[in-house]
């Protein structure tokens, strides 16, 4: 089903629709640095410049997909949350409409019956040293084809895994419920477990890609800060903040 302006326009808080954008994101730092209030979003059908981390870009095909991002005002003392904050959202909404085997991979990719169904940005915009405020930036698979391309293994759509159609808009408007209760509950051990919960990592054997190497070892735990404690094979923890992994 299309996803309108109309629609977006009847969301209640400030809401920006574009049929096609380079990348929500963008859109919404720049739309955060005009004051704008804590939930407003922006929503794209189509982007063409779409940003995943660690500089990839992020495809999102016209009509298939979730593409948004929800300006928010986190303490400083919450801002590793923030992605916490949008996998569990996604996750949330995927539970939501009866699908069991969700989990989250280490650090905030929903998974599927172990296939990545989503992707988090969050962007921080600073003034100098003061934090102006967060851009949330939420992919969603929501019918995107996968089958006979190089992400069929590892990704899925939401409509793939429930075997039924879905109405983007009625998406939209739960994720949104759920980004909002969890945004008012920025700092909170409520939310930090909602994301621990979910995590499909800990006890695995895994490869962390980080800025300073690889480490290799078994996922012991997860901190207060949403790190990964990873015990190499001489026994050495390794803290990692951030980075991607390879299970197995
Ligand atoms: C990832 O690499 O897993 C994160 C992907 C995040 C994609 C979303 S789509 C909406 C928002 N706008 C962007 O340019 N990126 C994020």
């Amino acid at each position: 089903m299309t996803l309108t302006g109309e629609q977006i326009a009847a969301l209640a808080r400030p809401a920006r629709f574009y049929e096609q954008a380079d990348s929500t994101n963008d859109l919404a730092l720049a739309w955060l640095y005009e004051g704008v209030p804590s939930g407003a979003v922006v929503i794209a059908d189509e982007q063409l410049r779409g940003r995943g981390r660690k500089g990839r870009t992020w495809h999102t095909p016209p009509g298939v997909a979730l593409a948004l991002s929800v300006i928010l005002y986190p303490p400083v003392s919450a801002l590793h949350q923030v992605s916490m904050l949008g996998a569990v959202a996604i996750a949330e909404l995927a539970e939501h409409l009866g699908l069991d085997a969700v989990g989250i991979k280490w650090p905030n990719d929903v998974q599927v019956n172990g296939r990545k169904m989503s992707g988090v940005l969050p962007e921080v915009a600073w003034d100098g040293d003061q934090l102006r405020g967060v851009v949330l930036g939420m992919g969603v698979n929501v019918r995107v084809d996968f089958s006979g391309g190089p992400l069929e293994q590892t990704a899925i759509s939401l409509e793939t895994a429930l075997n039924r159609r879905l109405d983007r808009f009625e998406l939209v408007v739960y994720l949104l419920e759920r980004v909002d209760y969890w945004s008012a509950r920025f700092g909170s051990v409520a939310l930090a477990d909602a994301w621990k919960m979910r995590l499909n990592t800990v006890g695995q054997s895994v490869t962390v890609e980080t800025p300073t190497g690889a480490v290799i070892g078994v996922a012991q735990a997860v901190d207060e800060q949403g790190a990964l404690m990873v015990r190499d094979v001489n026994g050495r923890i390794h803290r990692v903040m951030a980075g991607d992994i390879a299970l197995g």
